[in-house]
């Protein structure tokens, strides 16, 4: 097993209010290697927070966050994380946004050039990030991650600013990068279309206070046919769990006194 929740909580706290919010409550998870774990939930109920523990940014309030069998201290380069707003350096080249995440390492340019490839940019090496669309510059943060080595790839909803075509398309590359590299992913989407197309597994959280609420294997080979009747079948089982979910974001079942916590 690559990475694993164990156990944890994780609490936000508003001293003004004198409360504070439980975004994950009792989660347990264990990422296997070589899985690409979509999660899935409502808005607020601990996609990113359990996404920010798995990299390190944020440390659980109870319970343990290992990686490859060690408790994890802090962010890592071997996890990488994709967000949905990439923020590539505007005054630095396409290759030099890749190049400064291999900082200290030898072969600097013709690495970067090898992650370009990857996404298919390499003939945009020398533009400057405002000359590329939405989707290209996701492409670049995705290759500036991939630059890194990380053994674990944390996307979140990184195509989530994206029209549905170009989303489709980067879907599919991000697949076939998967499917090469054999990387751990975990991905974080609203898209349930987006986690049935690329998933071995989908993990379904529930908000107030965020948890996990079931989760879906997925055996059917790629590519994928949305109208394939088991995908259907759980689509709508997704949806009609997800409808089920009561309100997120600060609903008081989350909200608890701080004294004690
Ligand atoms: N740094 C923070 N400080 C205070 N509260 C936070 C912080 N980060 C997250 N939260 C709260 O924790 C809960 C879970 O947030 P999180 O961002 O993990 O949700 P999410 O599932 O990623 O939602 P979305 O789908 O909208 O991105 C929310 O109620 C949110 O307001
Ligand atoms: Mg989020």
């Amino acid at each position: 097993m690559t990475a694993e929740l164990r156990n944890v909580s994780k609490v936000f706290t508003d001293p003004r209010r004198g409360k504070g919010l439980i975004a994950l409550k009792d989660v347990s998870l264990k990422v296997e290697e070589g899985e690409f774990l979509c999660l899935v939930g409502a808005s607020g109920c601990g996609k990113s927070t359990t996404l920010n523990l798995l990299a390190g940014f944020e440390g659980p309030s109870r319970g343990e966050v290992f990686f490859k069998g060690e408790g994890v201290k802090g962010p890592s380069p071997d996890r990488g994380v994709v967000f949905q707003e990439s923020s590539l350096y505007p005054w630095m080249s396409v290759l030099e946004n890749v190049m400064f995440s291999l900082q200290g390492k030898e072969r600097k340019e013709e690495r970067a050039m090898e992650q370009l490839n990857l996404v298919g940019l390499e003939d945009f090496a020398h533009s400057r990030p405002s000359d590329l669309s939405g989707g290209m510059k996701q492409r670049v943060a995705i290759a500036r991650t991939l630059a890194m080595g990380p053994d674990l790839l944390l996307m979140d909803e990184p195509f989530g600013s994206l029209d549905e075509q170009t989303r489709r398309k980067l879907d599919n590359e991000v697949l076939k990068l998967w499917q090469r590299e054999r990387k751990t992913v975990v991905f974080v989407t609203h898209n349930i279309d987006e986690a049935l197309l690329l998933g071995t597994r989908i993990v379904l959280m529930s908000p107030s206070p965020g948890r996990i609420e079931k989760e879906w294997r997925i055996d059917e080979p790629w590519p994928r046919d949305l109208s394939d009747p088991g995908l259907v079948r759980m689509k709508e089982e997704i949806i009609n769990m997800l409808q089920a979910c009561p309100c997120a974001n600060g609903a008081p079942s989350a909200l608890i006194e701080l004294k004690g916590v």
